[in-house]
């Protein structure tokens, strides 16, 4: 594994050091890059090896896993189009490419010696985060709005995390954390409270290393198409953390000689149209967008209105030749259908956005037929069965009897 050579500002390029925790640019508050000294010699990982991201060791950061075999998920080839493979997500623990960013940020976290991370989320990341922290024997504090899907809200609880419910958005529960951790340090300051009992915020973009897990989803979509760029790559895009991670290994990879030199593939971001912030600026000429008032879309995880990153996925965007596609719920819905029914695949409303984009580009001739894209399915639809039967009317047949309960309380914060 490398040794980090520094952490670079994204935005003014400033340098600082990663020889301690890290959040964002002390300078002007841009996200963080880590950067290795990549000049020496290489080598792609051997076919076969470790089963998992950490096939990639050379080009993490150096540092001992918390691993529960996040990672090197299937490429799928979709059954009606030969051109077009499915990323499939879903096969991660917790069942999204969270793990991946979870697995790497736990990681650094344990090696830093931190005992309490927060984070805010939309539900993913926290079912993620709830379960590396556990790994690693850190504590959890997950911050999610109080209608996130069942399974995020159970995993927080069943994990052991400390959950707080809010009656708002990802950006609510994000400033929430923010307030806390402010009032934290000034209790530190004045002797009241221990430093290690002083959260880290490991809000998405706000530290280094979640890109730095979710970029592995980069080079496996090349390694798994025979070290070659695809023509388009659909992301559904909330925080956009695995976009910019991706485009970061695209560069790693062409540093190290790792890919077939060649046209980078054109970055989709797919948005929900009841939360399309990315989108709104792209078409608008904008270099970052604007706070999206009244979020709303059974894609939770699409439901971020101001990604931190946003300055950031629209320059990859538009680097690319890629574009912005938003999609209502119902079409998200008809995709997801689709899929399940002809391909045997149960998505994410966020993976279905993707497909559907995809169907949307190829319609329109942005995308040709012989084109080699890949799709992302960020997650199992096992872990929306609330949100996508509610979408689809569906209704429970008969109330479940559980023979034996066990309570499990006190560790809910309602707000
Ligand atoms: C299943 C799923 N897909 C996509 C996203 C968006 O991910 P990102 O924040 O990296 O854009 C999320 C975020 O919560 C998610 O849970
Ligand atoms: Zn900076």
């Amino acid at each position: 594994m490398p040794r980090i050579s520094s952490l670079e500002c994204s935005r003014c390029h400033q340098h600082v050091s990663a020889d301690m925790p890290q959040t964002v640019c002390p300078a002007c508050a841009g996200s963080l890059y880590v950067r290795y000294d990549l000049t020496t010699a290489v080598s792609r990982p051997a076919p076969g090896g470790t089963q998992s991201m950490w096939r990639y060791a050379a080009v993490l950061p150096d540092v001992e896993p918390v691993s529960l075999g996040e990672g090197w998920t299937p490429m799928l080839r979709s059954r009606r189009h030969p051109n077009l493979y499915l990323k499939e997500e879903a096969t991660n623990p917790t069942g999204t490419f969270k793990a991946r960013g979870m697995s790497m940020a736990v990681s650094l976290a344990r090696h830093y010696g931190l005992k309490k991370l927060a984070a805010p989320s939309a539900g993913n990341a926290a079912g993620a985060l709830a379960a590396y922290a556990t790994a690693a024997g850190i504590e959890a504090h997950l911050f999610m709005p109080r209608d996130v899907p069942m399974a995020n809200y159970l995993e927080g609880i069943a994990y052991g995390a400390q959950v707080t419910l809010v009656d708002g958005l990802i950006s609510d529960c994000a400033r929430m954390v923010a307030e806390r951790i402010k009032e934290q340090r000034a209790e530190q300051a004045a002797g009241r409270l221990a430093p290690e009992d002083v959260w880290f915020d490991i809000s998405s973009l706000k530290e280094p290393f979640r890109v730095e897990g979710k970029k592995t989803m980069g080079y496996e979509l090349v390694e798994q198409l025979g070290w070659e760029y695809p023509d388009a790559v659909f992301y559904p895009t909330g925080g956009g953390v695995g976009l910019i991670g991706m485009w970061k290994a695209f560069a790693e990879m062409e540093a190290l000689g790792w890919v077939t030199p060649g046209k980078r593939p054109k970055m989709i971001a797919v948005q929900a149209s009841g939360c399309a912030p990315v989108a709104r600026a792209f078409e608008a000429g904008e270099p970052a967008s604007k706070f999206f008032e009244n979020a709303s879309t059974f894609a939770a995880g699409l439901r971020v209105p101001k990604p931190y990153g946003d300055y950031l996925i629209l320059e990859i965007i538009r680097e690319s030749g890629g574009t912005v596609v938003t999609l209502d719920d119902a079409i998200i819905l008809a995709s997801l259908l689709d899929w399940s029914r002809n391909e045997g695949l149960l998505l994410s409303p966020e993976g279905a956005a993707a497909t559907a984009a995809c169907d949307q580009l190829l319609a329109s001739g942005f995308l040709a037929p012989a084109d080699r894209v890949v799709i992302f399915n960020t997650g199992s639809g096992l872990k929306y069965v609330d949100m996508i039967a509610e979408a689809m009317a569906l209704k429970r047949p008969a109330e479940k009897k559980c023979p034996q309960r066990v309570p499990v309380g006190g560790i809910i914060t309602p707000v």
